[in-house]
């Protein structure tokens, strides 16, 4: 469906060029100033140096032609040259009722779909799912689901940790502890157990144990760089061991994603690369763009209109050994041949952004992409406890994930047995603590723009009220249960759910339910534009907001005037059914009841 501010922008760029002006100059906006109108036009200003007239003159004669249009209540031009509009009721009503069946609720699918792939989560194998990950999981989930639901073919790949040092480690601390299994025999040629040697807690506790005697230890660091050249040369044994610390490790990873309803199309890792560079790092030396220097093999990607300096990005170290940009570039590689891809995004750490700028402009000046492939580093900033500092226990360790998201249900919990409302059993509490939970975290990292550090503040982002998941949550809940007594009353009177039309706004508040409501396609447009969930979660903020206002001041069950009161129960079916759509896109979903 064409947008709202389209349909308005369409007809000021008609009434430009009646008044023998440039359309170009209609451009209309939200009004910045609410109490006076509800869209803008400045273009007159702009025109004015133009046209050499004072602009006031040519919003008056774009005013008059504005005039004649059915869709505006009323037009004015003001000083110095503005143009406010207020939109006609009746035609804000009709577009929503056009909206309320249109089953992509106005959201049209994109004119040119893209295949994008999007590389999020990349949590490492082995080390346990910490809060730093929390913020590429749920940003990047967000992004897919924005792309997917403007039509795009999104395919999202978590890009394992699963190659470096830390296997290294976990091998050689397992051969001290366990030297007589079979891992450790190079004679053996039998078949490996199925049965890893470990659960998954153990081998959270072996890595960071390895990880520190490492630091203290040369010669077990020694052994682990040996295990980890091994691994990669092949050892038949250590391959087995890596493939049991992948399956426990995946297995674990997967049902702490579930937890945060987030999922992937790919679970690929770095080790999937790995087949790549060997023909990767032949063509690039073999074109000229890849050199020696003090034996190490690097390729220049500096510009000259740097601001800051770009390092050559180095391709093998001077041992042989590649990099992390080596694996990212070979990732590449493997992706377009794959997927074919028309973008790549990358959901990390804003303190990666270097890596990423070299990664891209080492892949497009040694032709490992078509020119026109797009890349996008999205760099998200560092989740902060009140302190200000990075997020820690109470202890002052590193938070994990399932802690986090365990404290937060629980907070949730108390909350939702504590609201007196409460009419559903406690077993029922748990669970919509555990969705409300979710929404709590999730909105509570989205609403920032990703790029910003922000506060993790349990009490603030748990709260029903404000700008939180679960205020967003209870207003759908509250609409569902006007819905639910709605579908009694009639019920009792023995009459069908009927299925009234959307009629002209009786208020105010009505009316700016309305036109916020209408906007939801051009939120989710704006939003994907600079790939910002914060944006719809201002959105629905705003969407929350005035519904209640609305709800405030309206009796709608008692209304005693049939079409108005079918009007308002599809009205708020809307909002609902935009609100749940929006929350389907950030990655969470609401409960029945809270
Ligand atoms: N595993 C990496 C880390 O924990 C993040 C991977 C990001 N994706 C990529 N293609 N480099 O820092």
């Amino acid at each position: 469906m064409k947008k709202l501010i389209d349909e308005i922008s369409e007809v000021t760029a008609e009434a430009f060029r009646a008044a023998g002006y440039d359309p170009k100059y209609a451009r209309v906006t939200i009004s910045n100033r609410p109490d006076l109108c509800e869209y803008q036009c400045n273009g007159a200003l702009a025109a004015a140096k133009e046209y050499h007239k004072a602009p006031l003159m040519i919003a008056e004669a774009v005013v008059e032609a504005m005039k004649k249009a059915a869709i505006f209540q009323s037009v004015d031009a003001v000083k110095p040259g503005f143009i406010n509009i207020i939109a006609d009721p009746g035609f804000v009503s009709s577009y929503l009722e056009k909206m309320r069946h249109d089953d992509r609720l106005s959201v049209d699918p994109a004119a040119h779909p893209e295949t994008i792939v999007i590389d999020y989560g990349g949590p490492n194998v082995a080390k346990p799912l910490h809060v730093g990950h929390l913020r590429s999981a749920v940003i990047g989930e967000s992004v897919k689901r924005m792309g997917r639901r403007l039509g795009h073919r999104v395919i999202g790949d978590v890009h394992l940790g699963d190659w470096g040092l830390q296997m290294g480690l976990i091998i050689a601390e397992l051969a001290e502890r366990k030297p007589n299994l079979p891992y450790f025999d190079e004679s053996f040629t039998g078949e490996y157990p199925s049965e890893a040697p470990f659960t998954i807690s153990e081998l959270e506790e072996i890595y960071p144990t390895a990880s520190k005697k490492s630091k203290e230890d040369d010669a077990f660091k020694e052994k682990a760089l040996e295990a980890t050249a091994q691994l990669q040369k092949g050892r038949r044994g250590y391959r087995a061991l890596w493939k049991q610390i992948m399956n426990v490790s995946v297995t674990d990873l997967k049902k702490n994603y579930e937890k945060l309803n987030v999922s992937f199309d790919l679970w690929k890792g770095e080790s999937d690369a790995q087949p790549y560079i060997g023909p990767m790092v032949e063509k690039m030396k073999k074109d000229g763009y890849a050199y020696e220097d003090q034996g190490a093999l690097i390729v220049d990607v500096a510009e000259p209109d740097d601001q800051k300096e770009v390092p050559p990005c180095m391709i093998l170290k001077s041992d042989g050994a590649s990099l992390y940009t080596t694996t990212d570039l070979a990732t590449i590689v493997q992706r377009v041949q794959d997927y074919h891809p028309d973008e790549i995004i990358y959901v990390v750490d804003k303190r990666q952004e270097m890596h990423f700028i070299q990664t891209f402009r080492c892949a497009r000046k040694c032709g490992l992409v078509s020119p026109d492939l797009k890349f996008k580093f999205i760099g998200f900033g560092t989740m902060n406890g009140k302190d200000g500092k990075p997020f820690k226990t109470r202890e002052g360790g590193v938070m994990r994930l399932e802690t986090l998201i365990r404290d937060i249900d629980d907070e949730m919990y108390k909350k939702i047995v504590d609201n007196e409302n409460r009419s559903s059993a406690n077993e029922d509490a748990r669970e919509t603590a555990g969705t409300v939970g979710l929404s709590a975290l999730k909105y509570g990292d989205l609403s920032n723009q990703a790029s910003k550090d922000y506060v993790f503040d349990v009490d603030r982002f748990t709260s029903f009220e404000g700008n939180t998941g679960p205020y967003i949550l209870y207003t759908i809940v509250r609409i569902k249960s006007i819905l639910g007594k709605y579908r009694d009353q009639q019920a009792a009177s023995q009459q069908a759910e009927s299925d009234g039309a959307i009629i002209s706004p009786a208020g105010d508040p009505e009316k700016k339910l309305m036109l916020q409501t209408a906007r939801w396609n051009e939120a989710l447009e704006d939003a994907w534009a600079d790939y910002a969930p914060h944006r719809i979660c201002a959105y629905i903020y705003e969407l929350a907001n005035d519904f209640n206002s609305f709800y405030h001041e309206t009796k709608i069950l008692s209304e005693k005037d049939e079409a108005k009161k079918e009007s308002w129960i599809s009205l708020i079916r809307l909002v609902k059914d935009v609100l749940e759509d929006a929350i389907d896109v950030l990655g969470f979903s609401a409960p029945d009841r809270m």
